[in-house]
């Protein structure tokens, strides 16, 4: 449904995008994973038709960004990083307004306008001036003015930037209901965001994709271990050894709080059960128990690291996607 080959973008003499190549089967949702500056706004606005490519092509539902702009945005809805509202209108008014924009007919519009209010959670401030809406809702109109000529296609910049958490688990809801019925790319820079709402992630630094796959798969493929956070009631003296020679320990380390400390597993082996009955059994007094995903920062640091050792060819050579065995954890 979307494919991007050898893309380019140069401002000036800074390279923003350097030979990208992914694509997107329909009902897909990918997310565009990456730091600040990584190059994902610029890949949606080549893909959304707001700005040309250097190099390499791109196409929407079949139609090429460059040559046939208005049949790419006939088939997609873009919500841009600072959703385009006018604060002054009321709901309604904008979405009519944005409605004839994209042409629809009176009637169509009409019955697009209810659909969407609907679907995206208006319906109680739909006549309410936009200016006077929290955040939250404020980023659902944005999400409503994308939908409101029913495309095929979604391309959301960052649709969780600055909501609070109740929200971001709303619009993340949101987002998942269009599932199946759109093809989505959405983008984010926050790890867990892409595992909790995607089919796949592409992550992409330094304007260069350096890794590929399913959320599932991404993580286990990263870690080198599996990593546990153990607290328990009695303050540290002879359990952190103990615990190292439990077998498919590897190791155990300290932490900044005296009765909490990481342990690394082998990998493929959940020691939850085994640690839980270890510290009970021993009178330690067990408090917490849990598996810590790795975070963003430490993704980079590892893809970069094998950037280097590796080449991003060997990066990119993935086995296809959802043959994951694994049961894993849902982030929090
Ligand atoms: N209009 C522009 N002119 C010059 N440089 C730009 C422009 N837009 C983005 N850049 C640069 O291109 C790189 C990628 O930016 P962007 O696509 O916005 O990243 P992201 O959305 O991942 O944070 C950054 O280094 C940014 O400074
Ligand atoms: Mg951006």
């Amino acid at each position: 449904m979307i494919t991007v080959q050898h893309v380019s973008k140069h401002y000036g003499r800074h390279t923003a995008l350097d030979d990208v190549t992914f694509h997107v089967k329909t009902g897909e949702i990918l997310a565009f994973l990456g730091p600040n500056g990584a190059g994902k706004t610029t890949t949606m606005r080549i893909l959304t038709c707001f700005m040309p490519q250097s190099e390499g092509t791109a196409t929407v539902a079949g139609f090429d960004c460059l040559d046939q702009p208005m049949g790419v945005k006939r088939h997609l809805g873009y919500l841009p990083e600072t959703p385009p509202l006018y604060p002054e209108l009321t709901v309604d008014e904008y979405l009519t307004f944005v409605g004839r924009l994209k042409r629809l007919t009176p009637r169509r519009l009409a019955s697009r306008k209810s659909h969407v209010i609907d679907q995206v959670g208006l319906g109680s401030v739909h006549h309410r001036v936009i200016g006077h809406l929290s955040r939250g809702y404020r980023q659902r109109v944005g999400l409503a003015q994308a939908l409101i000529h029913d495309p095929p296609v979604l391309i959301l910049d960052e649709p969780t930037v600055g909501l609070d958490p109740k929200q971001i688990i709303e619009m993340r809801g949101l987002i998942k209901s269009l599932a199946g019925s759109h093809t989505i790319i959405l983008s984010t820079h926050i790890l867990p965001e892409a595992m909790a709402t995607c089919d796949r992630v592409v992550i992409i630094h330094r304007g260069r994709i350096v890794a590929e796959d399913s959320p599932d798969r991404l993580s286990s493929r990263l870690r080198q271990s599996e990593k546990m956070s153990l607290t328990v009631k009695q303050p540290r003296h002879d359990w952190l050894e103990r615990l190292r020679t439990l077998p498919g320990v590897l190791n155990v380390l300290p932490t900044a709080e005296p009765n909490t400390c990481t342990i690394d597993c082998q990998l493929e082996q959940d020691l939850r059960e085994t640690l839980s009955q270890f510290v009970v059994s021993q009178g330690y007094g067990l408090l917490e128990l849990k598996p810590l995903s790795l975070s963003l920062e430490e993704v980079f640091l590892q893809l970069t690291h094998q950037e280097e050792d590796a080449g991003i060819g060997e990066l990119n050579d993935l086995d296809p996607i959802g043959q994951s065995s694994r049961n894993e954890q849902p982030p929090a």
